[in-house]
């Protein structure tokens, strides 16, 4: 049955594709697949989008996370801090270069709780990494204060924020590095698994580009073990095509999002989470607090409204994690958090009236309740 109101936007997004095939014709003319000349053309591209130095294409945000965390030494017996609620991959990639999660739990912004970092940094703490869940940034200024203090490197995971903003800085500037995806519900997307790390500093950016590329300091030397994770020369064509739409995409997002605070402000049920002044906040997700949630996803769905849990087992109790030792109640607000809250589509081509099926559907559920 086709939805109502669909959750990914991609088959609009990709309706018209000529150019984008256009330019792979060429591509494939020049059989240039691997780190070829759209890799380089788009790094650049996606460096002047976050004004940094330097930008290097990778095959997913997984691999944006794990590299430069690679690339800081990190090992077995070493931690990272992250936040309690988030993507499988946070966790994901601090175990595949051998360290463990450490979770701290979340406010109601989405984000790490600061107030809650110093209690969890031991003498094996080697990394701090902050999610910037929903596409709202957590407060870097006061993070960076915190890992300054402890002499703790941060490795921003801005895969849901690419263009988020907190006082005005971009998301993925604050740290020594920060991992973007482009998968196909990110805010830019390519046509298959593709991530981008940025970062400022030199040392860092030569070891990435080694590491990506099987620890390769030329053609016939091998400095370090790697990886082969290099972004696909036919991804980054796309992906120059998406770049120049991001501005316009964000402010889309942005403008929906507004429609929906709006219409959900008067429903005593419903609670928009505070918006916060010093945050741009790029809504990859539209995520609020709904009174009994799982009717009212349940309603959504049966209406033909895609709604969506972002998440609805928490990391800490994933079978794949049990080994941590935590057990229910650990974190009390990621629990409620993925207890009450729920997700709808806020992309750039979702319609008002589509928007108005969403608040109309959710405003019926609880009505005479
Ligand atoms: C918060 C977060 N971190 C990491 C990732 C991993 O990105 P990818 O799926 O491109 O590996 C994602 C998205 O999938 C994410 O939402």
């Amino acid at each position: 049955m086709t939805p109502r109101v669909r959750y990914s936007p991609l088959a609009q997004q990709f309706a018209e594709i000529d150019d984008i095939v256009d330019d792979i014709r060429t591509l494939v003319a020049t059989g240039d697949f691997t780190l070829g000349k759209p890799v380089a053309e788009f790094e650049a591209m996606f460096a002047e989008l976050l004004g940094v130095r330097y930008a290097i294409g990778v095959g997913s945000g997984t691999d944006a996370l794990k590299l430069p965390l690679k690339a800081l030494g990190l090992g077995p017996g070493d931690e990272v801090i992250t936040a309690a609620n988030t993507f499988y991959a946070t966790a994901g990639a601090i175990n595949e270069v051998g360290a463990t999660p450490v979770f701290v739990d979340c406010d109601d912004s989405f984000g790490i709780d600061v107030e809650r970092i110093e209690a969890a940094i031991t003498p094996r703490t080697k990394a701090l990494m902050p999610v910037h869940l929903t596409g709202d940034v957590s407060d870097m200024p006061r993070i960076l204060e915190i890992a300054h203090r402890h002499g703790l490197p941060v490795v921003e995971d801005a895969c849901q924020s690419l263009l988020g903003e907190i006082d005005g800085r971009k998301a993925g500037t604050f740290g020594i590095a920060a991992g973007f995806s482009m998968h196909p519900l990110k805010i830019i997307n390519v046509w298959g698994d593709a991530g981008i790390v940025v970062t400022d500093d030199p040392d860092m950016d030569r070891k990435l580009r080694m590491l990506r590329n099987h620890g390769l300091r030329n053609r016939d030397e091998m400095e370090m073990f790697g990886y082969n994770t290099r972004l696909d020369s036919l991804l980054a064509v796309v992906g120059k095509h998406m770049v120049p739409r991001t501005a316009d995409i964000v402010a889309r997002r942005a403008a929906a999002a507004a429609y929906f605070d709006a219409g959900f402000a008067g429903i005593p049920q419903v609670r928009v989470p505070a918006r916060n002044p010093r945050t741009r906040h790029v809504y990859l997700l539209y995520m609020i607090f709904a009174g009994d949630r799982d009717a009212l996803l349940k309603h959504c769905l049966d209406a033909g409204i895609e709604a969506k849990v972002h998440y609805p087992i928490p990391l800490y109790r994933q079978e794949a994690l049990k080994h941590l030792g935590h057990g229910p109640g650990d974190f009390p607000v990621t629990d409620r958090h993925s207890a009450t809250t729920i997700s709808f589509p806020v992309d750039q081509h979702l319609t008002r009236a589509e928007q108005d099926t969403i608040i109309d559907a959710v405003r019926a559920f609880y009505a005479g309740k």
